[in-house]
C-alpha cells in the first residue's frame, strides 16, 4: 500500500485513452489499494488510475462525507450506456488540475456497467453527485478533462497558467 504521485496538467499522459483491463489480477488489486491511498492522502473523492500515471481503466470514488464511515467505491471498465436528457450543475475540482474549480454541466442520471474487484459484472443507475463523478472520471479514461467541458476562454486561461508553473518547476 502506498500514496503515489498524482500527475499534472499540462502532463500529456492526461490524454491518454486508458486500456481496458482483461485480468483481475494482484497488480490490480495493487494498483486499487494504492489508487485508494492515494485519493484519501489527497484527499479527493474520485481518482482514475491514469492521474497516478496507469493507463488502465480503473476508478475509485468515495462519496462519504467527512463525519461518515469511509464508503469506498470501485469501477473497473465502466461504461455509460445512457444518459439522462435532463441535466445537472456541479462545481467540479480535479487533483491533477489543483486549486482550480468551475462549473460544470452534465447528463443528471447515468447508466453505467463496470466489474467489481471479484470481476462481477454490475450495472446500476447514478444520479446526483455519483453521476456527476463517474462521468468526471469516465472522462479521464478517455483523456478528457472537465476543463474541456467549460467556455475555451476560461479553459485558455487554466492551460497557460499550469504550463507556465511547468515551466518554472523545470526551472
Ligand atoms: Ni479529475
Amino acid at each position: 500500500m502506498s500514496v503515489r504521485p498524482i500527475i499534472i496538467l499540462p502532463d500529456p499522459r492526461l490524454r491518454l485513452v486508458s486500456e481496458p483491463v482483461t485480468a483481475i489480477d494482484d497488480d490490480i488489486r495493487r494498483l486499487v489499494e494504492d489508487m485508494f491511498d492515494t485519493m484519501y492522502d489527497a484527499p479527493g473523492i474520485g481518482l482514475a488510475a491514469i492521474q497516478i500515471g496507469v493507463p488502465k481503466r480503473v476508478v475509485t470514488v468515495d462519496l462519504a462525507k467527512k463525519d461518515e464511515p469511509r464508503a469506498p467505491q470501485v469501477f473497473i471498465n465502466p461504461e455509460i450506456l445512457a444518459r439522462s436528457e435532463e441535466t445537472s450543475v456541479y462545481e467540479e475540482g480535479c487533483l491533477s488540475i489543483p486549486d482550480v474549480h468551475e462549473d460544470v454541466e452534465r447528463p443528471a442520471r447515468i447508466r453505467v456497467r463496470y466489474l467489481d474487484l471479484d470481476g462481477k459484472p454490475h450495472e446500476i443507475e447514478a444520479d446526483g453527485l455519483l453521476a456527476t463523478c463517474l462521468q468526471h472520471e469516465i472522462d479521464h479514461l478517455n483523456g478528457i478533462l472537465f476543463i474541456d467541458h467549460i467556455s475555451k476562454l476560461k479553459r485558455d486561461r487554466i492551460l497557460k497558467k499550469f504550463a507556465k508553473a511547468a515551466k518554472r518547476a523545470a526551472g
